[in-house]
């Protein structure tokens, strides 16, 4: 027998977390009997947080016979309609009472099934067993009437402490060796789906390796985690450790994981106030972005995904329920980006064209060395940018963020340095204002030669190698 069904509680009392809900569910069945109460339960709540081992437990203390039977399949409502139809039927053979537990309502979905649900339905309306009904999405639209003739008990996710505590006592029944923090990392990783860290500490143990690293690794041995999983990950729990485990095994970029956030954050998230704290806890972590990108510290990295992933979860008061279809960045971002981009290169290919009197389509040829002597040599990379006139953002397109930076770091210290040299010079320039006529002539002379060199370059088709020269 699985560790699962092993350890399957088999009271209400054995059952971990969620007491208030277990408070209910007994009150509720107390009423049913005594008949103050017909309607059924309908018990929502996570995956693996204990619904269906709940419901059959509560029928269990009370001395009922549980016929558990799933809501997607056909039969069901023939089942539960010969139970519940006949007078006597509200006894088993065996004399007792009978609790019907139909799971996963939520399951039944889409036009063919509408049928069943309806059957499902009429049931719970003249049901006179005590009946209860499970789903983890009771907000789906078509579940509405479901909801309204039920009383809907929720269920939360286990909290971690308790998962862990839990997975205590089973590795010590097992006699497993494995230490707290091995568990700790078990019981975090499950985000409150306490089958899951069963069935996760179990397949460890079968695996022979119990150590901190392979509880490290639960999530790579399993099926990859691709980015809806993340992004799910972040925008549906409200838990601090678990927001920040979901970059463990991201293998996306950080900046490709907040354009899918901040598609995906109003989608999720139906309150202005949240929507408006999880784009501001996005803005600063893509301020962190910026700075480890541009000084190459990559400590801020650290800053930028706690931002992403705690900040954006937290910013929701609490969890929204069901399913949120998550789409990806919409394409005409990306659209806009290429445009922009395509407005950079034009601006770099006319500004060559102006300054070096050569066609647009020269220029782009000279457009890849220009970009690899601009990699390659900073210093040289600065004096060409000082020619051309280029922007940063030019500059960028043509390299990437930290050359960019660096090429104008280097001629901002060029143009200081020019600067304090031009002030020392008019001071000079005052002092030797005595200057005699002829050296004067002399320098004028020098000067205009050089304007006529100058003149006669333009008219030539001049390159990149003419820059040199
Ligand atoms: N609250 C709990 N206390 C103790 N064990 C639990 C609890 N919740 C789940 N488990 C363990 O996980 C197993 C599965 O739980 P169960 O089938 O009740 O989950 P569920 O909420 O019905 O999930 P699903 O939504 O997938 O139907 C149980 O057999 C038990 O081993
Ligand atoms: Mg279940």
């Amino acid at each position: 027998m699985n560790w699962v069904e092993k350890y399957r509680p088999k009271t209400l009392d054995e059952v971990a977390g969620n007491k208030v809900a277990k408070e209910e569910l007994k009150r509720w069945m107390e009423d049913f009997i005594s008949g103050k109460e017909r309607k059924p339960v309908l018990l929502a709540g996570p995956p693996g947080c204990g619904k269906t081992t709940m419901a059959k437990a509560l029928g269990r203390d009370y001395n009922f016979d549980v016929i558990e039977l799933n809501a997607s399949d056909r039969r069901s409502a023939e089942v539960i309609r010969s139970i519940v139809g006949s007078a006597s039927g509200s006894k088993s053979i065996f004399g007792r009472r009978i609790l019907i537990v139909l799971d996963e309502v939520d399951g039944i979905s889409g036009s063919s099934d509408k049928g069943g649900l309806k059957e499902i339905l009429k049931i719970v309306k003249v049901a006179k067993n005590p009946l209860i009904l499970t789903a983890n999405d009771i907000y789906k639209p078509s579940l509405k009437p479901l909801r309204e003739s039920c009383k809907v008990i929720n269920l939360k996710p286990i909290p971690t402490t308790v998962i862990f505590s839990v997975l205590k006592k089973i590795a010590r029944n097992e006699g497993l060796d494995i230490d707290e923090d091995t568990l700790r990392v078990i019981a975090r990783h499950a985000e409150g789906d306490l089958r899951a860290a069963i069935n996760d500490l179990e397949s460890l143990a079968l695996g022979g390796s119990l150590s901190l690293e392979d509880a490290k690794k639960l999530d790579s041995r399993n099926v990859e985690k691709t980015i809806f999983d993340t992004i799910r990950m972040i925008l549906k729990t409200t838990h601090y450790n678990i927001a920040l485990l979901a970059l463990w095994d991201f293998k996306e970029d950080l900046e490709t994981l907040e354009e899918w956030l901040a598609e995906n954050i109003p989608r999720e998230y139906k309150k202005m106030n949240e929507v408006a704290t999880a784009y501001d806890y996005l803005s600063k972590a893509d301020l962190f972005l910026g700075r480890a990108n541009r000084r190459q510290n990559y400590s801020f990295w650290r800053y930028a995904s706690s931002l992403m992933t705690a900040g954006v979860a937290l910013a929701k008061e609490e969890k929204y329920r069901g399913f949120t279809p998550y789409v990806r960045p919409k394409v005409f971002n990306k659209l806009l980006q290429v445009k922009s981009e395509r407005e950079i290169l034009k601006k770099i290919l006319s500004k060559i064209s102006e300054k070096t009197h050569v066609s647009i389509k020269r220029a782009r040829e000279d457009l890849h060395y220009l970009s690899t002597i601009l990699k390659e040599n900073s210093k040289l990379g600065a004096k060409i940018v000082d020619f051309y006139e280029f922007t940063e953002d030019e500059v960028e397109y043509l390299t990437d963020k930290d050359t960019a930076k660096k090429i104008f770091k280097i001629l901002k210290d060029i143009k200081d340095k020019e600067k304090k040299y031009k002030k020392v010079e008019k001071k000079e320039i005052k002092v030797k204002d005595t200057k005699n006529e002829k050296v004067k002539k002399e320098e004028n002379k020098k000067k205009k030669e050089k304007e006529k060199d100058k003149k006669e370059t333009k008219g030539k088709q001049m390159t990149l190698d003419a820059f040199f020269q």
